[in-house]
């Protein structure tokens, strides 16, 4: 960890989805609920102005871990400290009209989705700070266009409806929105996915400079490493409802110690860490139904896994300055190599 103070902190953090038929009478019949694991005990903290990258292919739980962080779904166990305070105790129905809402905003996926298409862009905008910081009049006024000055969103766009406006523009929207409120810890679940590669490269640098001007910390998700590598600090890696590896981003772009980083980072043209090989993962994802706590998940895709691998569940383990991985096959902590 930086010496900048945390801001969140995530510990021990689950979310057990029970399947099958309402659960409620499966467990009345003493019948076992199949438990599928979306998030299986992840534990990590973003600083104060820091920006930290969580990537992991899709279905290994990032939005799920959002959707916790940002109090739309109750944790299973775990606590989600932001300024010390432990938000899983605040329920999340109830969570919209708590004081700490205001501090964490989103920017989500897909702006056409997130945006209603009923408001026009300046209702959009106000809608969360007359609803959250209670502005009305001349103040909210100077604040939605202060946003939209922030986001580079021409002042002429803001009685503009989302179908009369491009992606891009739409993503400003959506940023804008979300910063309004001057949050500390802005969550962004893959917030250049839904748009064309021109205007995503356009988004991430208006990210990046939103970083460095605001100061706010980032949670940043995306399955695109590439991405990553241009925001963030740290990189968080996920697999299957865990963490398997964390790092300051130079360091684990340039070496990364578990096998299924290596195989992420070597499927980016041109990346140096990982040689010039691409790993491909072979076999099938091991289901994040009830998975076997004995075993480690990677396993059966892992093409460094042995047989020590089949009896052992690996923790997140020091390999370097701030940078963690698990996996059985790395070198004791403190040794050569
Ligand atoms: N409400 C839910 N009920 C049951 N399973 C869910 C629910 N939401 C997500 N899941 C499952 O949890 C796992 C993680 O999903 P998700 O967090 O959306 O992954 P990602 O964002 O990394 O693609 C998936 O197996 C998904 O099917
Ligand atoms: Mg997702």
């Amino acid at each position: 960890m930086t010496a900048s103070s945390t801001l969140l902190a995530v510990e021990g953090v689950r979310k057990l989805f029970p399947l099958g038929r309402g659960g409620v009478l499966d467990r009345l019949r003493g019948r076992r609920v199949p438990l599928l694991h979306a998030v299986d005990g992840v534990d990590f903290r973003i600083g104060a102005g820091e920006s930290v990258g969580l990537v992991g292919e899709s279905g290994c739980g990032k939005s799920t871990l959002v959707r916790l962080i940002t109090r739309t779904l109750d944790p299973t166990e775990g606590a989600i400290r932001f300024d010390g305070e432990d938000l899983a105790r605040i329920p999340a129905r109830q969570f919209a009209s708590a004081p700490q809402r205001p501090g964490i905003q989103m920017v989500f996926q897909d702006p056409t989705d997130s945006l209603n298409p009923r408001h026009t862009s300046r209702d959009a905008i106000a809608e969360p700070l007359r609803r959250l910081a209670g502005l009305s009049g001349r103040a909210l006024a100077e604040r939605v266009e202060e946003a939209a000055a922030q986001v580079q969103l021409p002042e002429a766009l803001l009685g503009r409806y989302p179908h009369q406006l491009s992606g891009g523009q739409k993503a400003r929207v959506g940023i804008a929105r979300a910063i309004a409120l001057r949050p500390r810890l802005l969550v962004l679940d893959e917030p250049t996915a839904a748009l064309d590669v021109s205007v995503q490269a356009v988004i991430l640098h208006l990210l990046a400079d939103l970083k460095t001007r605001l100061g706010m910390s980032y949670l940043f998700v995306s399955h695109d490493l590439d991405v990553v590598r241009l925001l963030c600090d740290r990189v968080l890696v996920m697999y299957l409802g865990r963490i398997v590896e964390e790092g300051p981003a130079g360091e684990l772009f340039a070496l990364p110690r578990h096998p299924y980083t290596r195989a992420l980072l070597s499927a980016i043209p041109g990346q140096a860490g990982a040689g010039a090989q691409r790993i491909r993962l072979e076999g099938d994802p091991v289901s994040p139904v009830d998975p076997d706590p004995k075993r480690c998940r990677f396993l059966g895709r892992c093409p460094e896994g042995e047989a020590a691998c089949a009896s052992a569940s690996p923790v997140l383990l020091e390999c370097g300055p701030g940078h963690r991985a698990a996996c059985l096959r790395l070198p004791p902590p403190g040794g050569a190599g």
